[in-house]
């Protein structure tokens, strides 16, 4: 059975494909600094009132803020929506007032967590070094990171997005061994096109997954077949049949279209059904 439950504690994303398996499709939603109690009760329930009649073939994700982390995973409890955060520290516990750790994440049932994102790279100066902290702490507790990287509109401007993407990957994730590395998700999220309603058109975000995939292939076949690649940027209902229709797009990693269950669960549904094959 692909979805455990929340509930058994155990972390579905640390279960990494041998090569060979087919591909996993992940959509998970980052909610950012958006919703109240209210309004991230409300979106749960509806996302777990339709979750039956999702596909089976995809991993449903939701990133709430922390208020409403521990609340979301009881009401997503024996559903297949699991629970992320979208930040986390890198210490185990201590004097860092206002921050949270992976295992109180843990402690709650969280299964996975967003770190590097380009908002905490851009608003809280957040190095290579220290997301790569945040990846080591997270995996130590069993929890899935969701590692974003991506260029701004300069360097791909100036043709650099590649270099930056590889110096982002190396400078965060090259210190992991190939089982560590099997156990994390990556989003390639372009800033450029996060929030501004400008998509990668799905050649661009083909070539960049396709970079990602050869630079895990630096690290074996095994760790390249393990490790999803989600593409975040502006990822709508409208567009995301061309995106995820890509052979190395493994699904998304979706802002504002995730904070409306109707069209969250319509982006699940086109990546079940481009996936099924
Ligand atoms: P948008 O889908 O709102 O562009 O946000 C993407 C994102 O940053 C997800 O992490």
């Amino acid at each position: 059975m692909k979805y455990r439950r929340v509930d058994d504690r155990v972390p579905i994303f640390a279960t990494p494909h041998t090569t060979g398996a087919s591909m996993r499709t992940i959509v998970a939603g980052n909610w950012k600094m958006n919703k109240d109690l209210a309004g991230a009760t409300g979106l749960v329930d509806a996302l777990v009132e339709g979750a039956v009649s999702l596909p089976t073939n995809v991993e449903v994700v939701i990133a709430p803020a922390f208020p409403f982390l521990a609340e979301s995973v009881i009401r997503a409890r024996g559903s297949r929506i699991m629970v992320a955060a979208q930040n986390c520290h890198e210490k185990e516990s201590g004097a860092y007032t206002g921050e949270v750790s992976p295992s109180m994440l843990k402690s709650i049932g969280v299964q996975a967590c967003i770190v590097g994102h380009s908002e905490r790279r851009q608003f809280f100066g957040e190095s290579d070094a220290l997301i790569g902290a945040k990846v080591a702490a997270l995996l130590a507790h069993g929890i899935t990171p969701i590692f974003c990287c991506g260029e701004r509109k300069e360097e791909r401007e100036s043709g650099g997005h590649f270099q930056v993407v590889t110096e982002q990957m190396k400078g965060a994730l090259g210190r992991f061994s190939n089982a560590e590395l099997s156990c994390v998700v990556i989003a390639y999220e372009p800033v450029w096109a996060i929030g501004t309603g400008l998509t990668a058109t799905k050649e661009q975000a083909q070539e960049m997954h396709a970079h990602i995939r050869s630079l895990l292939h630096t690290h074996g076949a095994e760790v390249a077949a393990a490790v999803p690649v989600l593409y975040g940027g502006s990822c709508k209902p409208d567009n995301a049949e061309g995106l995820f229709s890509q052979p190395d797009v493994n699904g998304g990693l979706i802002g504002g279209a995730a904070l409306d269950a109707a069209q969250f669960a319509e982006l699940v549904g086109i990546a079940g059904r481009l996936k099924s094959a």
